[in-house]
């Protein structure tokens, strides 16, 4: 795994993609314009300063990193990769079109393909990239830089090789600890963490209690670092809304179906902390 490619550089990709770069490797990140893949270089370039204003790299390692990164803006800039982690917008259309294309373009035939998705269907991502037995989920958690959680999902048709590849490669390579996960919406974390996300999100629609009481009721109740809504902010109010309908589509678990104040918010333009407003603004 010495060429990875990251599609889309949102909060997860640029991420991902210096989680890759600073473990070494040569990172090439493909974004849908150009003005796109500027605001994805920029991030992984504002993350690196804050790590290094920390103290965690230093001035030539940050310029080491940012030297593995190479934006894109064209899907063919993954060829020849031997690892691809998809980590565009959670829409399932959007995804099965990326697959079809990405699996026709890789020229490895051993290249693997995977999904950062949090909730769709790994099995239906392999059926359309043409390589099912090389397609599986690799759930990276947000800031990815610093969670050292990987959910690995391997679907009804991924091979034990591909599974046990990636295993190694977040073990050894990324410093990472993977669990894993069968390829039911939400994997593990997502199917205990966004009903209880939702419902925060209904209780405040309900006017039970304000956004900052009902945060800090679960910073200092439950000793959590941070407070239901702020976290939802901080996921993305439109990832979690596209979360919750697949994990709704897939169980129909009324806990799923996203209430309709996140409608609203999503349908408003309020994602969170990424559009600078969300229940909080930022
Ligand atoms: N936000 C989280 O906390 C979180 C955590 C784990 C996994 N995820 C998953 O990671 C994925 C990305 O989520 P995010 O939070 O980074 O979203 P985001 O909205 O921050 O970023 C998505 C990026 O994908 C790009 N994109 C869309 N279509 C594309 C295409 N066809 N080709 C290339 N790039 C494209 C967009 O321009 C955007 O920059 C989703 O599948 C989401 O479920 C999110």
């Amino acid at each position: 795994m010495e060429r990875i490619g990251v599609i889309g550089g949102g909060l997860m990709g640029s991420g991902i993609a210096e989680v890759t770069a600073r473990a070494g490797i040569d990172t090439v990140v493909v974004e849908v314009s150009q003005e796109a893949a500027q605001v994805a270089e920029d991030k992984i370039r504002s993350s690196l300063e804050r790590a290094l204003s920390r103290g965690k790299i230093d001035e030539a390692e940050l310029a080491a990193v940012l030297g593995r990164i190479t934006v894109a803006t064209d899907l063919e800039a993954l060829a020849d990769r031997d690892l691809v982690v998809e980590a565009a917008s959670e829409r399932e259309d959007v995804k099965l079109d990326l697959f079809r294309r990405v699996g026709a373009i890789l020229e490895k035939d051993d290249a693997i393909l995977t999904s950062n998705t949090s909730s769709i269907p790994i099995v239906k991502l392999g059926a359309v990239a043409g390589r099912a037995d090389r397609v599986m989920g690799v759930h990276f958690f947000n800031p990815a830089p610093v969670m050292q959680l990987v959910e690995l999902i391997p679907s009804l048709t991924t091979s034990p090789e591909t599974l046990a590849r990636m295993q190694a490669f977040v073990t050894d390579k990324l410093g990472k600890q993977p669990i894993e996960a069968t390829d039911r919406a939400g994997f593990v974390v997502n199917s205990l963490l966004v009903p209880y996300l939702l419902s925060a999100i209904r209780m405040y629609e309900a006017g039970y209690a304000s956004a900052a009481d009902i945060d800090k009721g679960m910073v200092l109740g439950c000793g959590h670092p941070m407070g239901p809504l702020a976290l939802s902010d901080l996921i993305g109010l439109d990832t979690i809304r596209a979360i919750g309908i697949s994990m709704y589509e897939e169980f129909k678990e009324p806990l799923y179906s996203p209430p309709p104040l996140l409608d609203r918010m999503v349908d408003a333009g309020l994602m969170g902390k990424k559009s600078g407003h969300g229940f909080y603004a930022y």
